[in-house]
């Protein structure tokens, strides 16, 4: 059978990330209600803090450089994205937003996108609508309804249960996404780029 591929973008900057657990949470979910239909899924996950450095580079050099373009071919060749982003002064960080900046703006037509984020206030959820979901929109992802949002006060028991609690939240999206790709088949790997060596292309210009 083959393997749905599911990437997993997390931009948060701390050490514990509540955006990565966040990230981690809505993988784990989506991965065990595919099971539960019989279906397996490999997932990668790429930490945008360990490539910040590796992201400005490619603004000012125009090329990836190994680790960032093993990250790009993660998200672009998977079947499925995970986008979790702190808010930032309102919005997605910066830095989330030059990740997707630096990737190809048709790479992620029709995919299916999972878009999440963590704050510290719960007043700013509705960033993920007026400032994730349209970037994806523009992008022409295939953006999920449920979009989840988890400030600093939803972490804890206090939402565990709760019809709209948390792990209820996590479950829905995770539901969605798992949902949408059941009715999919599996991309086929993609082939490796086709280097030819330099001596046979002169060659090959010697008509
Ligand atoms: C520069 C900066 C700006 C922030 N702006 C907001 C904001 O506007 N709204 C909000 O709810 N939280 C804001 N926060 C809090 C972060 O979104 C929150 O701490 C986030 O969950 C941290 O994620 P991490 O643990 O993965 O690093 C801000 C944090 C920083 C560092």
């Amino acid at each position: 059978m083959t393997v749905f591929k599911l990437a997993v973008v997390s931009a948060g900057l701390s050490k514990p990330s509540s955006t990565r657990l966040l990230a981690d949470r809505l993988a784990e979910s989506t991965v065990r209600q595919l099971a539960l239909q019989g279906r397996e899924v490999e997932v990668t996950v790429v930490e945008l803090r360990d490539l910040a450095g590796d992201i400005a580079n490619n603004f000012v050099t125009g090329f990836p450089a190994a680790a960032l373009r093993g990250a790009i071919e993660a998200v672009t060749d998977a079947d499925a994205l995970i986008a979790v982003t702190p808010i930032f002064t309102a919005s997605y960080s910066g830095l989330f937003k030059s990740f997707f900046d630096v990737i190809d703006q048709d790479a992620l037509t029709g995919k299916p996108v999972l878009i999440a984020a963590t704050g510290g206030t719960p007043r700013h959820s509705l960033a993920l609508e007026h400032a994730v979901r349209p970037l994806f929109s523009y992008l022409r992802a295939v953006v999920l309804p449920t979009a989840v949002y988890a400030a600093t006060d939803d972490w804890g028991a206090a939402g565990d249960g709760h019809t709209d609690g948390l792990p209820r939240r996590i479950d829905r999206a995770a539901g969605e996404l798992a949902a949408l790709l059941a009715g999919r088949t599996p991309a086929e790997p993609s082939l490796p780029e086709q280097v030819v060596p330099f001596a046979e292309q002169l060659a090959a210009l010697r008509v």
